[in-house]
């Protein structure tokens, strides 16, 4: 049996349906729904091959025609390289001035037209590049704004120390890797691109005290941490100028639970230099891999459901052109009208609902639902990730039908029966992921599990 987040007293989602335009391109976003952006990593990927790595294949072609379908105003694609070393994991779609190839402008067109299967959807690439959050074992001494190595683990794996960008090396090693990203982006069909500037990737290393010491014209001040972005977005708009209709937007923390990490008045006068030079949207997100925020780090938050809402707060009422998504903790259609009505936010960003219900905004602007599947690993980012992955998984493995359910093959995790066996499977999943990471080899792709084998085990 499926099973629903209740909700108290339900209300009409009328206002979620309704229009957002962006000030700069001039382009419509047809609702304020948007599908975040969730890293894939099913790109193909043959180690130490940057060639006929991070290509993107049919079957994720499959899963972003079902997203296409869905009913988002604006739908993201996970983070798309720009670099092809820093990758934040290997199977990563990558665009590298050194890869351009017919083979990878074919295989991001069709990237591309699937997800505007549906002609009404804005189709957005996210792109990025992870700095000293690349795996180790794709780098062992990546580059970031300063050497302030990561002590953390992820699926396994640790980090380097990353040697600090010279000054010299940020035009055409950062720079012009985004501007041609952007580019090539254009080239294949996508309506605009958001610059990944939030999670501690190689952006965000460079707003944040924690990881950028520099003394030069990129360190210090705000104004300085901040410059960075500035130029990415000055020099990405001097070559597709708005009046393409090009929309260019950024996902930023709000905030960083570090002692020294951003704190939402920097992130506030951060916003209004955004907006000064002319962003389309800024999407409001939090914390690093340090320290995750992608569930609730106090009970006030649960009440209010969207993680970084009280921060959004400070924030949208200061802007007035460039549009505000939130992102983080969205669950129920109450909650999300609270927050558009109250100011919070115009539009609202949503991940792991969506990687269960990839039809979750079209279900509920037609009124048929009000909240999101139960989902039982909500609370715990490490497992609802790998579950997620395992979801997206799952929805590529066939091609969008409109005769068929647009979930039909991806798990219920609202099931009890799927949850348990789930919960153990992964467990013995995640020990064999500290086992390979043990040996030093590549880790790529997902947990590829299917509701098969689950149905297996019910037999027996
Ligand atoms: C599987 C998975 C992959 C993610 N990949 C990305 C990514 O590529 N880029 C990004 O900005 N955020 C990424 N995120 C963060 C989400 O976009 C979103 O900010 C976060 O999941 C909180 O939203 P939610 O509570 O609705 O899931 C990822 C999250 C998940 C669960």
């Amino acid at each position: 049996m499926s099973r629903r987040i209740p909700v108290t007293a339900s209300v009409s989602p009328a206002i979620l349906g309704e229009k957002l335009k962006f000030s700069t391109s001039g382009r419509v976003a047809r609702n304020r729904f948007l599908k975040a952006a969730l890293t894939e990593r099913v790109s193909t990927y043959v180690h130490g091959d940057p060639e006929k790595s991070g290509l993107p294949t049919p079957q994720l072609c499959n899963m972003y025609s079902k997203f296409s379908h869905g009913g988002f105003g604006m739908i993201f694609t996970g983070n798309i390289m720009v670099d092809k070393i820093h990758l934040e994991a290997a199977g990563n779609a990558i665009i590298d001035p050194s890869l351009n190839s017919p083979e990878r402008r074919e295989a991001f067109g069709n990237l591309a037209k699937a997800m505007k299967s549906d002609p009404e959807v804005l189709a957005l690439a996210q792109l990025s590049n992870a700095g000293r959050q690349t795996p180790q074992f794709l780098c062992d001494e990546p580059i970031s704004a300063s050497d302030v190595q990561l002590m953390a683990t992820r699926r396994g794996y640790g980090f380097g120390k990353p040697r600090p960008l010279k000054l010299e090396e940020i035009k055409p090693l950062v720079i012009d890797h985004f501007v041609f990203a952007a580019k090539f982006c254009k080239d294949a069909g996508f309506d605009g691109i958001e610059i990944h500037s939030a999670h501690g990737y190689l952006l965000a290393q460079f707003i944040s005290e924690t990881t950028n010491h520099r003394t030069d014209k990129y360190g210090g001040s705000l104004e300085n941490r901040v410059r960075l972005n500035l130029e990415i977005f000055e020099a990405i708009r001097k070559e597709i100028p708005a009046e393409t209709g090009f929309i260019i937007g950024i996902k930023m923390n709000s905030v960083e639970f570090q002692e020294k990490g951003l704190k939402c008045n920097e992130a506030l006068v951060m916003c209004k230099e955004y907006e000064r030079v002319g962003f389309d949207f800024i999407e409001l997100s939090g914390g690093t891999i340090e320290k995750l925020a992608f569930s609730h780090l106090s009970d006030s938050t649960m009440a209010r459901e969207a993680f970084f809402l009280e921060f959004a707060k400070e924030i949208r009422p200061q802007l007035t052109k460039t549009l505000v998504y939130l992102t983080g903790g969205f669950r129920t259609v109450p909650g999300m009208v609270k927050a558009i009505q109250d100011g919070v936010c115009d539009g609202v960003g949503i991940g792991r609902p969506i990687t269960a219900e990839i039809d979750f905004p079209a279900k509920i602007l037609s009124g048929k639902i009000q909240s999101a599947l139960i989902n039982p690993f909500d609370q715990d980012f490490a497992i609802s990730n790998i579950a997620s992955n395992t979801q997206m998984w799952q929805a590529q493995q066939t091609p969008y039908n409109s005769n068929v359910d647009i979930n039909a093959g991806i798990m219920d995790m609202s099931n009890e029966k799927v949850e348990e066996h789930f919960r153990s499977a992964v467990q013995k999943y995640a020990e064999e992921l500290v086992a390979l990471a043990k040996t030093g080899k590549p880790l790529y792709g997902v947990f590829n599990y299917t509701p098969e084998q689950l149905c297996e085990k019910v037999a027996a």
